[in-house]
């Protein structure tokens, strides 16, 4: 059990009035909260940092188009299994996010690259979300292997990466079908065999599962978010690359 766990605070009413948490389980109502229109997300038993977990509830939890953090968890647990003996050693793991926003999932993907030594860099179209994700990451002592860079995916790898140098590819950008392939064309030469190429929002109204599937790509849905009556979206796709 880790520390933080029994620190979780009872019934913790955040500003806004948005988000609620009670025993660990986060409650999201409307707002102005209204019994009818709200969703839980179990994050009980979820381990996270004091600091992660509370810039999440901060930044409105699932309200602005945040990653789950049960899928932002699975992809600190892929990087962390990763590690060398199993990648090649003295190559750094590196870790490609597309569109970052508050930085939900950069952080855990930071933390995972600072338990082994590899490298996260984000790209995000918005210079304020870079910025304040940079500061975040100076502030919890992670900026030695993770940044976070002004670009427009998928042009902006565009001399950043080598063919065949990149680990693991986070695409969370903008999940229009013609914008996906454009990043799936452009990122899969950049992939190492056996590298992964991750996708957010594989449940809901845009095609990328469609496109995960026909990478010969897994579905892993822990429990999509059903927000004030919305029809449930979010998710995490994964493709592997062949390694031949
Ligand atoms: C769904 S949010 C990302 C959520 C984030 N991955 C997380 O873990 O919470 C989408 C982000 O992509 C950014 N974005 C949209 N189009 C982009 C593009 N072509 N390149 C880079 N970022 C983009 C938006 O500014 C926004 O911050």
């Amino acid at each position: 059990m880790p520390d933080n766990a029994e620190k979780t605070p009872e019934h913790t009413t955040l500003p806004l009035g948005l988000v609620s948490v009670n025993q660990g389980a986060v409650e999201v109502v409307g707002h102005p909260p209204t019994p009818t229109r709200k969703s839980i997300l179990d994050l009980r038993g979820l381990w996270w940092p004091d600091w992660l977990r509370q810039h999440w509830l901060d930044r409105g939890a699932s309200l602005a188009g945040i990653t789950e953090p049960t899928v932002s968890q699975v992809l600190y647990s892929l990087v962390i299994a990763n590690k060398p003996p199993y990648g090649l050693p003295d190559v750094p793991y590196v870790v490609v996010e597309t569109g970052v926003r508050f930085g939900a999932t950069a952080c855990w993907l930071a933390l995972a690259v600072n338990a082994i030594d590899g490298r996260y860099i984000g790209i995000e179209v918005e210079r304020v979300m870079v910025d304040g994700v940079n500061k975040l990451f100076a502030k919890h002592g992670l900026d030695k292997r993770a940044k976070v860079v002004c670009g427009r995916a998928p042009d902006a790898v565009t001399g950043m990466f080598e063919q065949t140098s990149v680990d693991m590819f986070f695409v969370d950008d903008d999940h229009r079908g013609p914008h996906v392939k454009r990043e799936i064309e452009k990122f899969w030469p950049l992939l190492k065999p056996g590298g992964l190429m991750a996708f957010h929002d594989v449940v809901g109204d845009f095609p990328v599962w469609e496109l995960v599937k026909d990478l010969g790509g897994i579905k892993l849905v822990h429990r999509p978010f059903n927000v004030f009556g919305q029809p449930p979206f979010g998710g995490l796709g994964v493709a592997q690359k062949p390694m031949g």
